[in-house]
């Protein structure tokens, strides 16, 4: 027998049924279960796809157990501390990472399609100004595809390389845009003479008639914070965007549905969660208590910013985040009852039995939501800062699916538990 498979007793009747192993390059092999239910006439069931692998991805590279990610072989910690967002990006999209050269030719056309058609002021306008810049950016990002859409061609490298930089570059003045009118602050058009996350702080924080002062790092911090969030293998946000590119959907509309995925507060939505609860934590005094109601079985309450479904050790862009926390508080000289809290929640929880058991270490988000309160980013911006980083990835992912052979549009089944026969004979 091939050893290469795996078999399988149903010891209801004594069959056995046999399917291929696929191993991978590093990480767990599979079982090739595509002929599953061809075979056995029954599903297989794993809700939350807690074992099962969704496709075959060049792309990232995560060992949760070692606190190890990689983007294209790449360790993430080399490519936080050595390179930047634009290597990240033009490294995820393009398989290797860029010459000086080509770098600057990617940066110039991140510029160069920084503008976002003018109509897209009009949807913004019809808004309500208390509406949240996720929903913006969302609805921004979707109507991006009436825009490109009427000569739709995505055939060549080339063809795909434009749809890519195109959404890479627009996202955000789309996001920063969003900001500015749920404040209803003027809008702040790119400056082509600016990097791509300095372009992205300016028309944040700028004001037409002030010069706004940019350090460097804070430039820094955000750039990092771009970086680790660029990719993630098949997170649900990328899970999201897979399952629209196999139906063969505009791939703008795929990134949109990333951007709802990740909105909810168990995936991009936590970094904003962790500032609110620091700041119903409120003082230190406080947090013996909530650190017991996370621990009681219960109550319903999580310390946000701790855990993770892949992550059992530890995370490792929290690592890399954890020292530029410090570098911006020291730097910056920030320092605040809300950072106090935070010091002692992380503290305490690294040496409790209750979460050392559970493999609950800090998260990114732990302390990107401190860094980017500090960068004075708005909490109900700090996922619209995760959409940022996380474009490259999501497009990334799309254009592998895509430019794969025999698509197979995404279908799962189901276990029918509900009542049959009902209908009056
Ligand atoms: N606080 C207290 N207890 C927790 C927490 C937490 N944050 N997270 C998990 N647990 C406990 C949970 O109650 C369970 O305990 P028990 O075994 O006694 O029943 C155990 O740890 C395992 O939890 P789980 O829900 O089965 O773990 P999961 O892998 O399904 O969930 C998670 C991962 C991230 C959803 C979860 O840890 C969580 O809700 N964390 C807080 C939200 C958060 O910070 N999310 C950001 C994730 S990182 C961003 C990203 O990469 O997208």
């Amino acid at each position: 027998m091939d050893k290469n498979t795996i078999t399988i007793t149903d010891n209801r009747d004594g069959k056995t049924y046999n399917f291929d192993i696929l191993d991978a390059t590093v990480g767990p092999s599979v079982v090739d279960i595509s002929t599953f239910y061809k075979k056995t006439g029954m599903f297989t069931y794993d809700e939350g796809y807690t074992s099962t692998a969704s496709c075959q991805s060049k792309i990232t590279y995560i060992d949760g157990g070692a606190g190890k990610l990689m983007y294209r072989g790449y360790d993430i910690s080399y490519m936080a501390n050595e390179k930047t967002f634009l290597d990240t990006a033009y490294l995820l999209l393009n398989g290797e990472l860029p010459s000086k050269e080509k770098l600057e030719k990617f940066s110039l056309e991140m510029k160069k399609r920084s503008y976002v058609h003018e109509g897209i002021k009009k949807l913004y306008d019809s808004f309500p100004d208390y509406a949240h810049p996720m929903a913006i950016l969302s609805a921004g990002v979707s109507a991006l595809s009436t825009y490109y859409f009427k000569h739709l061609k995505i055939n060549t490298p080339e063809e795909y390389k434009e749809m890519a930089n195109r959404i890479v570059a627009k996202v955000p003045t789309l996001a920063a845009m969003s900001y500015r009118y749920s404040n209803g602050l003027p809008i702040i058009y790119p400056d082509i003479n600016k990097g791509f996350t300095e372009n992205f702080l300016y028309m944040m924080r700028a004001y037409p008639h002030e010069y706004v002062e940019l350090k460097p790092i804070e430039i820094k911090a955000l750039d990092t914070i771009f970086t680790l969030h660029a990719d993630h293998e098949q997170n649900a946000s990328t899970t999201a965007v897979r399952n629209l590119a196999s139906t063969m959907a505009h791939p703008y509309a795929a990134i949109s549905a990333g951007i709802g995925a990740l909105w909810g507060r168990s995936h991009g939505g936590a970094n904003e969660s962790v500032i609110r609860q620091l700041e119903m934590i409120a003082s230190v005094d406080n947090v013996d208590e909530y650190i017991a109601k996370a621990k009681d079985k219960n109550d319903s309450f999580r310390l946000m910013g701790f855990g993770h479904r892949v992550y059992k050790n530890f995370d490792p862009r929290a690592t890399v985040l954890k020292n530029i926390r410090n570098e911006l508080m020291d730097e910056l000289g920030i320092s605040s009852e809300l950072v106090e809290v935070a010091e002692k929640i992380e503290k305490i929880a690294l040496s409790d039995e209750y979460f050392i058991k559970r493999g609950l270490y800090p998260n990114i988000d732990f302390y990107s939501g401190l860094i980017l309160q500090a960068l004075k980013i708005p909490k109900e911006m700090f996922a619209v800062i995760f959409v940022i980083g996380r474009t490259p990835g999501w497009i990334a992912q799309w254009s592998e699916l895509t430019q794969q052979k025999n698509i197979k549009i995404a279908r799962p089944r189901q276990l029918y538990t509900g009542p049959i026969d009902r209908t009056p004979k």
